[in-house]
């Protein structure tokens, strides 16, 4: 690229040879946005701007890491979730907009004063169990993860929202669960889970998201299940009777296996995603 180049010159490229993506466009833009640190409507009202030799070559750096296909999210180390922008880094999953439908999902069913004690299974970035603390103040939160990167990126997350003094972040596996090691003494009123559930040989996911992020938080046995079964069993055993269960599972998956399961967790409600897809599976844990 040459060195007089205005705002309006990068958006408008089309001969970059950078350009694989369907956004590139928007791409542009929120690379330009992190770089002359304004928002979307700056640069449409300072098409005119040039860059100075800084700022293209920060550009240019952030650019190249897009080429090679590296997530948006990772290069802008952000991501929106919920309405607020959740700290990412290379390393933890990326939150996806078809997740909300879980915090949606969950929020439909309880009153937001409720003093309620969760825990969010494989939190990565904290994404699902805090934005429900948000809509809940009084409510204590206990998130769990694997990956020791991604309970890092989940304290900063609470952090950035003050949020610090209700959650308990604890490095383990979720099938290795119980009440004792999760330092419960209260009953526990909710469990929210986007677990792992794509099968290992499923080649339908998208390249960049198998080389980029965390194989961990994405794969789960033959057919994309373990991790849903398991999970269901150790949250019939930690949550109180009548306390519910809230997990994420993958368009179009065949769970008719979850049945037979666990027979103390009765099965209450599927919701959809905006696309029209069944995306959340509600539980309950039975009475007596
Ligand atoms: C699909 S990601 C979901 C992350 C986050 N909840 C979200 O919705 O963006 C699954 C998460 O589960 C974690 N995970 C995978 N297996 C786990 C296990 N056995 N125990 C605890 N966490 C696990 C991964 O590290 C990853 O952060």
């Amino acid at each position: 690229m040459n060195k007089s180049i205005t705002v309006g010159n990068l958006i408008q490229s089309r001969n970059c040879n950078l350009l694989t993506s369907h956004s590139v466009r928007q791409d542009i833009e929120l690379l330009l946005s992190q770089v002359l640190h304004c928002d979307k409507t700056y640069l449409y009202t300072h098409w005119d701007q040039l860059l100075n030799k800084k700022q293209m070559k920060q550009f240019q750096s952030l650019f190249n890491l897009r080429k090679i296909g590296i997530p948006m999210a990772y290069i802008l180390e952000k991501q929106e979730f919920y309405g607020y922008d959740f700290f990412v880094k290379s390393g933890v999953f990326i939150p996806r907009p078809e997740t909300e439908t879980l915090v949606s999902s969950v929020l439909s069913h309880w009153n937001h004063q409720e003093e309620l004690n969760i825990i969010d299974f494989g939190c990565g970035s904290g994404c699902i169990g805090l934005s429900l603390l948000a809509f809940f103040p009084k409510a204590r939160l206990i998130s769990v993860d694997i990956n020791t990167e991604a309970l890092q990126v989940s304290k900063i997350n609470a952090k950035n929202r003050g949020m610090t003094d209700r959650v308990i972040f604890l490095n383990k596996n979720v099938s290795d669960l119980d009440k004792e090691a999760l330092f419960i003494s209260t009953p526990v009123d909710l469990i929210v889970a986007n677990p792992p559930y794509i099968a290992f040989n499923d080649n339908r996911v998208e390249k960049n998201v198998v080389s980029f992020e965390p194989p961990e938080a994405l794969f789960s046995g033959e057919q994309g299940m373990y991790h849903i079964h398991s999970w269901l069993k150790v949250a019939s055993y930690l949550l109180r009777p009548g306390g519910m269960y809230f997990f994420e599972v993958g368009v179009g998956q065949d769970v008719s296996s979850l049945r037979c399961t666990v027979n103390k967790m009765r099965k209450k409600a599927m919701f959809k995603d905006l696309l029209g897809h069944f995306r959340v599976i509600q539980y309950q844990k039975c009475y007596g």
